[in-house]
């Protein structure tokens, strides 16, 4: 049994196909998936925290920083994601890659991911709400909207989102194609907004002093702050691109257009957070963005109240589609490590009566729920950060793991200047892992630790692979 845990699944061609799903993505619908997921949390609320506690107006550079990371990881998703397929992402290249142990330490790891990912984003929705129940009177009681470390009770209103979520995907509310297009617009009206009416209010005064707490430093309390660990925090705006690879199954030809889907969304992104960044520290200065709706914030500051408004609305929508996007990329990911034994087959069984699978969407709902009430969004963040960059150095490595093992392997699109960029991936997605705070590493570790022990206490015995060995 031992060895097995290191036995690599071949590449057959139900792993492309069998769980049955529609093919009905075109490439540009998945690009919009990307987007979709992408834009969110991190443009609409962490620039503001970034730049008031990290990074000030050089906030920017931390998009650029970070951005530059995404780039490598995205071209290597793109190999492994054209070449292997599969729901699973990266926990399904690795199965591939090197074996059992590393893919259920990838597929526990994207767990943490996403679910964790769907907490931090409620976080931002929920502020974003307050401003939208504050502007028209009704503002909710401050207890009852930060979590006890930001010396509240709970935030209610983002474990309330969540369990509503929860309720639309048990009632089979497909979060299809179409609505999410339809998101993706109002999304982009929104930010367009703030680029039409930021654009000729910026004081260039505002921009000096330009990184105000340098490059990278470790304060006493064990926090982190410059513009280095400002780039580890707002990485999370970038998470999402690769959950466009989760969507292999339902794409109409994978090989071809998920390759476009994932770089294309990044891209675009990549170019509206640094306009974006860069408006936002110019209309105000940055140390008056430490709130949990910067954007309309900024706005309302310089008496733009229309504008705040429309705005804090989009976000309220745009927000929506993140955490569906990522809540169903979560049960994914469960069910194809359910479908692979590492993972009781309890947790993917399909409702007869809603055709969902409720257990897992219930089961993960409710801990969301509770993370999402009682832990602060920066702690959240971080914690999907770090889960996520080390995805994306096992992807980065399995780009050029593969190359070596299987060099005949068909590769319908090939990351460039392989090995190099493969390298820079690893080594930029390290460096930025390594910027953020002890805690964060602390508790990634202990999630880590969790997954080992049920590995070898329950999916090594269980795994399919094995047993058909
Ligand atoms: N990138 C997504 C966001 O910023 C997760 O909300």
């Amino acid at each position: 049994m031992s060895l097995q845990i290191f036995r690599t699944k071949h590449l057959s061609p139900d792993d492309q196909s069998d769980t049955g799903l529609h093919r009905c993505l075109s490439a540009w619908d998945l690009a919009l998936l990307g987007i979709g997921a992408i834009i969110g949390t991190g443009i609409f609320v962490l620039t503001g925290i970034a730049a008031a506690t990290q990074s000030g107006p050089a906030v920017i550079l931390s998009f650029v920083i970070a951005g530059l990371a995404c780039t490598f990881a995205a071209l290597a998703y793109a190999e492994l994601s054209a070449a292997i397929g599969g729901c699973g992402s990266a926990y399904g290249y690795s199965y591939v890659a090197f074996g059992e142990l590393f893919a259920w330490i990838i597929g526990w790891d994207l767990l943490l991911e996403y679910g964790i990912s769907v907490a931090a984003v409620a976080n931002g929705w929920s502020g974003y709400f307050n401003n939208a129940m504050t502007a028209i009177g009704l503002p909710l009681p401050e207890m009852l909207t930060k979590a006890p470390k930001l010396g509240g009770l709970i935030n209610l209103p983002a474990s309330a989102i969540i369990l509503l979520l929860m309720g639309l995907l048990i009632m089979g509310v497909k979060h299809s194609a179409r609505t999410n297009n339809a998101m993706v617009f109002v999304k982009l009206i929104t930010i367009t907004v703030f680029i039409a009416v930021a654009v000729f209010n910026v004081n260039p005064d505002n921009w000096s002093p330009f990184m105000p707490y340098g490059w990278f430093e470790t304060l006493p309390d064990g926090k982190t702050t410059g513009v280095l660990a400002g780039a580890s925090l707002v990485f999370f705006a970038y998470v999402g691109f690769d959950a466009v690879s989760t969507a292999a199954e339902e794409a109409k030809d994978p090989q071809r257009d998920l390759p476009f889907g994932i770089v294309a969304s990044l891209i675009f992104c990549t170019i509206i957070y640094i306009v974006v960044s860069g408006l936002l520290t110019g209309v105000v200065p940055y140390t008056d963005l430490n709130v949990s709706s910067p954007v309309a914030h900024a706005l309302s500051l310089i008496g733009i109240n229309w504008a705040s408004a429309l705005i804090a609305t989009g976000v309220i929508a745009g927000l929506t589609t993140v955490m569906l996007v990522l809540y169903y990329a979560l049960t994914r990911i469960i069910f194809a490590m359910s479908r692979d034994g590492l993972l009781s087959s309890f947790f993917s069984e399909v409702n007869p009566k809603t055709q969902t699978p409720v257990r897992v969407i219930v089961m993960c709902g409710v801990v969301m729920s509770l993370i999402a009430g009682f832990m602060p969004l920066g702690d959240l963040a971080e914690l999907v950060n770090i889960g996520t960059l080390a995805a994306f150095v096992l992807v980065c490595l399995g780009v050029l793991i593969l190359r070596i093992a299987k060099p005949d392997m068909h590769r319908p699109f090939r990351t460039p200047f392989s090995p190099l960029f493969p390298v820079l991936g690893m080594l930029s997605c390290g460096a930025l892992m390594a910027f953020l705070p002890a805690l964060t590493w602390l508790r990634f570790i202990l999630w880590l630790t969790l997954g080992l022990i049920i590995y070898f206490v329950y999916s090594m015995r269980h795994s399919k692979l094995a047993k058909s060995a």
